[in-house]
């Protein structure tokens, strides 16, 4: 009996395993607490068989996606335990985005999406949304001329023209300082919707049709893709969720199709290099066959 469980019983069900567990402190969803001391050999020789990467290999630049997306959650929860106003913890998740911004930029990253503000948070309290702002003021006032030496090319999605003048000045002046960069793009997803955007490419398209440019049967996924504000990038190969939610929230809903997702239970502002990195290695567990058989 023991010879079963331990053998070929849990080989089985080795393919929904990580090969070890991510360093003390990073808890990842998927991976099975104490799982690595009785899963380790069947899981490295089943990958091995497989063809996939282990959890522990040295992450090279070659490895790493293309596009990664977050979903920064959880600085309210961050300030909360803190006794701090939710303020103090959008402030932490900030300097995270920094940290991230940065280490995604010496990776090689090609993309980093990073949803700031939904069509949803508007319901949120006036001051915590006013403060928002002015932190997406002070980030581009302060951060500009560091991410335009990294020749990182900023950009925004969503609908930027229900923002307060001053912030949009501010990105205005970020998006045009920085066109010209053929670095890493960071989107800024703000006041941004997945459906609100899906809806104006229909719409585009739709205008098209009309006008007698295309013919109804001629949409295609690529004429929908390009309507997107997402144009001309790839879609997302990772997406990061902090904060231990396991939902999309109306995030670039058409391009994660494909995407890898990993749910990571630590808050945003305590969202470190190591945990992207971490993130990244978890990706890399991923067999993506795209629909296909491996
Ligand atoms: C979600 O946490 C976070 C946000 C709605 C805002 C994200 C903003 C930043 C990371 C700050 C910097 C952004 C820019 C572009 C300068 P939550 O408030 O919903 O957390 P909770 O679920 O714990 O309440």
């Amino acid at each position: 009996m023991t010879e079963s469980l331990e053998g070929p019983g849990k080989q089985d069900s080795a393919e929904f395993l990580p090969l070890h567990k991510p360093p003390i402190g990073m808890k990842v969803w998927g991976v099975c607490d104490g799982g690595e001391a009785s899963m380790g050999v069947w899981t490295t020789l089943f990958r091995k068989l497989r063809g996939k990467r282990s959890y522990d290999q040295p992450l090279l630049a070659e490895h790493i996606p293309a596009h990664i997306a977050i979903i920064m959650d959880g600085n309210g929860r961050w300030a909360r335990r803190r006794g701090l106003p939710r303020s103090a913890g959008h402030h932490a998740g900030m300097l995270a985005m920094r940290e991230v911004i940065r280490a995604a930029d010496d990776w090689g990253v090609k993309v980093l999406t990073l949803y700031s503000f939904s069509t949803e948070n508007w319901i949120r309290p006036r001051q915590e949304i006013d403060y928002l702002w002015h932190l997406v003021d002070e980030f581009f006032q302060l951060d500009i001329e560091e991410l335009a030496e990294r020749n990182v090319h900023i950009k925004i999605i969503g609908d930027a023209g229900k923002l307060p003048a001053a912030t949009r000045a501010t990105i205005e002046k970020a998006r045009i300082r920085t066109m010209d960069n053929t670095g890493l793009v960071v989107q800024f997803a703000l006041n941004y919707g997945s459906r609100s955007e899906i809806v104006k490419a229909v719409q585009t398209v739709a205008g098209e049709v009309e006008k007698h440019e295309l013919r109804a049967c001629d949409i295609t996924e690529d004429a929908i893709a390009a309507a997107l504000e997402t144009a001309g990038l790839p879609d997302p190969d990772l997406l990061i969720r902090t904060a231990g939610d396991q939902r999309i929230s109306n995030f670039l809903l058409w391009q994660i199709a494909y995407t890898e997702f990993v749910f990571v239970d630590e808050t945003w502002p305590n969202f470190s290099r190591t945990h992207f990195e971490e993130s990244i290695r978890m990706y890399l567990t991923r067999e993506r066959r795209f629909g296909g058989l491996k």
